[in-house]
């Protein structure tokens, strides 16, 4: 029997994970307490996700377990032994600025939580795969420090930086930065799941997400940014953009696209492999220019008001150069772009059950 380990599995990420791979294994085992609900609140809840997979993937067996729970956790890896030869780790507390205020929490989840499911691969299936959604915020705010230029809707590097035509790569420093403390714990993570590979020789690839995107994010103020924008498009909810004056930049991935290169990585892994995973060149925006498309899609003006204060160590300017991953994996190539995602959102919005 095959089977795959999808931590996270009621989020944006594992929920695509576990719907793209339940057509390649037999069995897909989620795991979601649905903390993201506790983080954020109700709205955020990813429980009816978990359901819709349960209804709709034939071969899906759900554990309402959390990482941080040894016990259960190594349950799950003894009951599959060496049958299990992926395991996508996608659960965390995602959100750069609620970790100050849970501090143990975020590091436990995100940091202790990884470090388990990393052992219990090493005893109980050390030939899997361990694919790891770790994030740029690794770098801190060095990006911030690049010589920008403000141009009509958007802050841009210089042109004649390295980075003009690809975006940031993986040979930036992730050391000396400001992190926030949730970048902090993610860098603690992302190192783990590095040396398991590079010193147990496991094959282990750790993914730096951009803004990671798509139709089944429970979008929530602190977390799921084109997800809760569209939301506040459709219902009128007034937005409030947090400093530099809406022209800050994020690259944005599909899930779709993402697990594509997990799925990649999965026929062909490496040990210890890092690569930046988002939008790049190919999709990306700053805040006022996806607002415009948010306000086009849903045909509302939105609420918007511009703070001054940006908030602690966020991106003035990221865009993912992806060329290490494409010339490892030279089929993998994006397919979602910023517009098309956000029509999949407003039309997954009218139809969910929440
Ligand atoms: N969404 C983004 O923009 C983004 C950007 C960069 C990196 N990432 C990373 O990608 C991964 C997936 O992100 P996402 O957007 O799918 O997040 P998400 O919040 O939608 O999904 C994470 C899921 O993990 C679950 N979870 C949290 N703590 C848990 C625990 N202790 N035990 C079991 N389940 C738990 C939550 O209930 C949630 O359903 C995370 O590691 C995140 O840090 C996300």
């Amino acid at each position: 029997m095959s089977v795959v380990i999808i931590t996270g599995s009621g989020g944006l990420i594992g929920g695509a994970a576990a719907s793209f791979f339940s057509k390649r294994f037999d069995r897909v085992i989620g795991v979601d307490n649905d903390m993201r609900r506790h983080f954020f609140g109700d709205e955020a809840s990813t429980r009816w996700h978990v359901e819709q997979l349960r209804g709709e993937l034939p071969n899906y067996v759900h554990h309402y377990a959390d990482i941080r729970d040894r016990e259960a956790m190594e349950r799950i890896f003894m009951e599959y032994h060496t049958d299990i030869s992926l395991i996508v780790h996608a659960a965390a507390q995602p959100s750069h600025d609620k970790a100050a205020d849970i501090p143990f929490l975020d590091f436990e989840v995100n940091a202790t939580g990884t470090l388990n499911l990393l052992e219990f691969t090493r005893r109980h299936c050390p030939k899997a795969v361990f694919i790891f959604t770790s994030t740029n915020k690794v770098y801190g705010d060095t990006p911030n420090h690049l010589p920008l230029e403000e141009l009509e809707t958007r802050w841009e590097v210089a042109q004649d930086h390295p980075y003009y035509s690809q975006g940031i790569d993986e040979r930036m420093s992730i050391d000396q930065t400001k992190h926030s403390l949730f970048g902090a714990s993610k860098v603690a993570a992302d190192v783990m799941v590095q040396e398991y590979g590079l010193y147990f020789g496991m094959r282990t690839g750790v993914f730096r997400g951009g803004c990671l995107t798509g139709p089944k994010h429970s979008g929530t103020q602190l977390h799921g940014f084109l997800s809760y924008l569209m939301k506040c498009a459709i219902h009128r909810t007034p937005y409030t953009i947090f400093g530099y004056k809406g022209k800050q930049v994020r690259d944005n991935i599909h899930c779709d696209d993402l697990v594509h290169m997990f799925d990649a990585f999965f026929e062909n892994p490496r040990i210890g492999e890092v690569y930046n995973a988002g939008g790049g060149r190919f999709s990306n925006c700053s805040m006022l220019e996806a607002i415009a498309v948010c306000e086009m899609i849903t045909g509302n003006r939105m609420d918007i008001t511009l703070s001054d204060i940006n908030r602690v160590g966020d991106h003035i300017w990221y865009v993912s150069d992806l060329s290490k991953f494409k010339a490892h994996y030279p089929n993998w190539e994006h397919r979602y772009g910023i517009e098309e995602t956000l029509v999949q959102i407003f039309n997954e919005f009218r139809t969910r059950p929440t």
